[in-house]
């Protein structure tokens, strides 16, 4: 029986406060006894202690909003989500922002170097120090984790580690991308299904493309980067980054069953919960449906 590990937190990665609360939220919403009762052991860490770092010592660097932190927690949850995945257990990390994403997806790559990964969000989170609008590093750990964006020092320790290669990441739900990360997109020949594609051949015609593109032969181990802001804000209103135009509340489910019946997931993100953003009823609305994402990635059927 494997070890679900659920971890917590982070929010310099972008503006709002609220969205480090994410993850005990979830756990309010029941989550840790709805994964028990699906038979998985859950071992609980709720938030690592991290180093804190002083927002008066952390001015931006060039346009970076909270660099030390953001670097610090980082590396601290690659350390964390690595030692798990050596220990054959698989780690679940509830946001927090998505910058966590360079944390959990370089842990992964160090126990799986041949691991692909399929991100599902709004935004492709691939803007490097220069094309940032926002300086918000929640929007940038794709160009870290693929080795485009090695200017700032203090994410030296992404491009040490392992690196993920662009034809081993497959984005599903795009559609509020930057131009220059569009042209990086581009260069790159990164594979993309933005909302326009799953309206064209529906959700599971995708999931099937995504998939054959990164793991053609279905041998490759599979990390999830789920965005909670990939669905449709009138599904999941409390959220820091809200676009219109997402996926369903079927579309976001289909996805995630569809990666459990590989029976290759090894890690699973659940990011940018923000529940002190929306009303009561959107918050509750969300998080029972991040609650739901999660037992569907683990094995939940609805027959
Ligand atoms: N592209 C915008 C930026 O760079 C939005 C990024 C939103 N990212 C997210 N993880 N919600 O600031
Ligand atoms: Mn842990
Ligand atoms: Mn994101
Ligand atoms: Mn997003």
């Amino acid at each position: 029986e494997t070890i679900v590990e659920t971890e917590w937190m982070d929010n310099g990665g972008q503006l709002h406060r609220g969205v480090e609360d994410g993850p005990i939220s979830l756990v309010g919403g029941g989550l840790i006894k709805q994964l028990k009762d699906l038979g998985w052991q859950v071992n609980f860490d709720l938030h690592h202690q991290f180093e804190e770092v002083n927002a008066l010592a952390d001015p931006p660097i060039g346009k970076l909003r909270n660099p030390r932190l953001v670097a610090s927690v980082t590396e601290s949850v690659a350390k964390v989500v690595g030692g798990h995945a050596k220990n054959g257990e698989l780690p679940v990390t509830l946001g927090g922002d998505h910058s966590l994403a360079m944390g959990t997806i370089s842990g992964t790559l160090e126990q799986h170097p041949d691991a692909c990964v399929v991100w599902i969000d709004a935004h492709a989170d691939i803007n490097t120090a220069e094309t940032t609008g926002s300086g918000n590093i929640h929007g940038m750990p794709v160009s870290f984790l693929l080795g485009i964006e090695t200017s700032v020092p203090q994410f030296a320790w992404v491009t040490g580690k392992p690196l993920l290669k662009a034809d081993r990441l497959v984005y599903i739900g795009l559609r509020d991308v930057d131009a220059g990360e569009k042209r990086i997109l581009k260069e790159r020949n990164i594979k993309a299904f933005s909302m326009h594609e799953v309206d064209k051949y529906g959700i599971g015609k995708v999931v099937k493309m995504a998939l054959d593109h990164v793991n053609p032969k279905r041998d490759r181990p599979i990390h999830l980067s789920f965005d909670v802001d990939a669905l449709d804000p009138s599904v999941a209103p409390s959220t820091g980054t809200p676009a219109r135009g997402g996926l369903t509340f079927r579309e976001g489910h289909y996805i995630c069953e569809e990666i459990w019946a590989t029976g290759l997931l090894v890690a699973l993100d659940l990011m940018e919960v923000n529940p002190s953003l929306a009303d009561p009823t959107g918050i509750q609305q969300t998080v029972t449906i991040e609650c739901s994402l999660v037992r569907s990635a683990l094995g939940e059927t609805l027959l």
